[in-house]
């Protein structure tokens, strides 16, 4: 049986063996901070060891949308672990099946092919390598690879998801970073960096990409990536009409819309994705954290026809899309997804958040 551990023993061990991230070490050496140690979920409550309860506002990492102590995903969980806990995604799995299905039915648009992975970063890698592998098969004379981003925006912490991400501090202590990524402002109206007021600004941020991708040349660029609200670089919302545009830009040019919906989906902004609130769909959406809440791993980038379409040929032409991911379609974390999928569509759970974010807001206006 293992030893029982008390809260100073895990504390000392934890401080001896553990990395946490963006977090300064010494502090714990030196006594200055203390680590918590969290033991239980119920709903949006957490508890620590030390019997205190705390409301969890960040709902974990933004992604335990369908809150803590569901028991139906984890008997999901359970009964695909002792029925079949792996094989890899070469072959079919049920679960990983019938969400790619459930993704197909709810995403908006034409998405309709899954390519899964273990993370948002590593469903934002898979969306920059499908870009730029599109790009090499679908316009063969060209070379077709840069993806344009934000300033602000954070699409993940692996190489090509840093250097897609335009934050400094995430950034400058692995340069060099990928080659091709290149960043345009933000829509930040609040602190607009290009010094203009909406709407006499006319979205001039938006145009910043047209103008990046005529400068570049379009058959050089592959892809823009979004966030359809800037999540950890400031919850920053575009203003109205954004999302339209970017995706007449993106048509004019051919270039691929990647929306990352790694925090806006699932339901957190009061509408199942992120993008619905402008009625655009990509050509290649990311996901991950709520997709399963938390309960399990899990990343996902879903693409059109016109975008898997051109990954088809002879199997001598070699156009397959050319990268392989051991855990990608992992049963269990596929069987989780599903049953919180059905919890958070059963529940109808992005209404409620769109009234409790109605209700935040007005009562921070009023603070104003
Ligand atoms: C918008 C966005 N994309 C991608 C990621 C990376 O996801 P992960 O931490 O699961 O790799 C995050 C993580 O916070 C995110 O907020």
């Amino acid at each position: 049986m293992t030893e029982q551990l008390t809260v100073d023993d895990l504390r000392r061990l934890d401080r001896d063996h553990c990395w946490h991230p963006l977090f300064q070490h010494q502090q714990l050496a030196e006594g200055a901070a203390e680590l918590t140690v969290f033991e239980r979920g119920e709903g949006s409550t957490l508890y620590d060891a030390e019997g205190r309860a705390y409301l969890d506002g960040y709902a974990g990492l933004w992604n335990v949308n369908v809150g803590y102590g569901r028991q139906q995903i984890a008997e999901a969980a359970f009964e695909q672990l002792k029925r079949l806990p792996y094989y890899p995604h070469s072959q079919i799995n049920e679960p990983a099946t019938r969400l790619a299905t459930r993704l197909a039915e709810l995403t908006p648009g034409g998405l309709r092919h899954t390519f899964f992975s273990n993370s948002g970063s590593e469903a934002n890698e898979t969306a920059f390598k499908i870009a730029r592998q599109y790009g090499q098969q679908r316009f063969p004379t060209q070379r077709r690879h840069k993806i344009i981003s934000r300033y602000r925006g954070y699409h993940g912490f692996t190489f090509g998801a840093m250097s897609a991400t335009g934050q400094m501090a995430r950034r400058t202590k692995f340069e060099p970073l990928v080659p091709g990524f290149l960043h345009v402002d933000p829509p930040y109206c609040y602190r607009c960096p290009l010094h203009l007021s909406y709407p006499s600004c006319a979205t001039a941020c938006v145009e910043e990409f047209d103008e990046v991708i005529r400068r570049e040349g379009p058959d050089t660029v592959a892809a823009i990536v979004v966030e359809p609200i800037i999540g950890g670089g400031g919850v920053i919302p575009p203003p109205d009409g954004y999302l339209q545009r970017l995706r007449e830009i993106c048509d004019e040019h051919q270039v691929l819309l990647i929306f990352d919906e790694v925090i806006t989906g699932w339901g957190r902004t009061g509408r199942l994705f992120g993008c619905e609130h402008e009625g655009v769909a990509p050509d290649i959406m990311v996901m991950a954290k709520g997709i399963t809440s938390g309960y399990q791993p899990l990343g996902a980038t879903i693409v059109t026809d016109e975008v898997f379409d051109a990954f088809a040929g002879e199997t001598a032409e070699r156009r397959e899309f050319a990268q392989v991911c051991t855990y990608g379609g992992h049963p269990v974390a596929c069987a989780a997804a599903l049953a919180n999928i059905d919890i958070l569509t059963g529940e109808r759970l992005w209404e409620n958040a769109e009234r409790v974010g109605d209700k935040l807001l007005s009562g921070l206006t009023a603070l104003s």
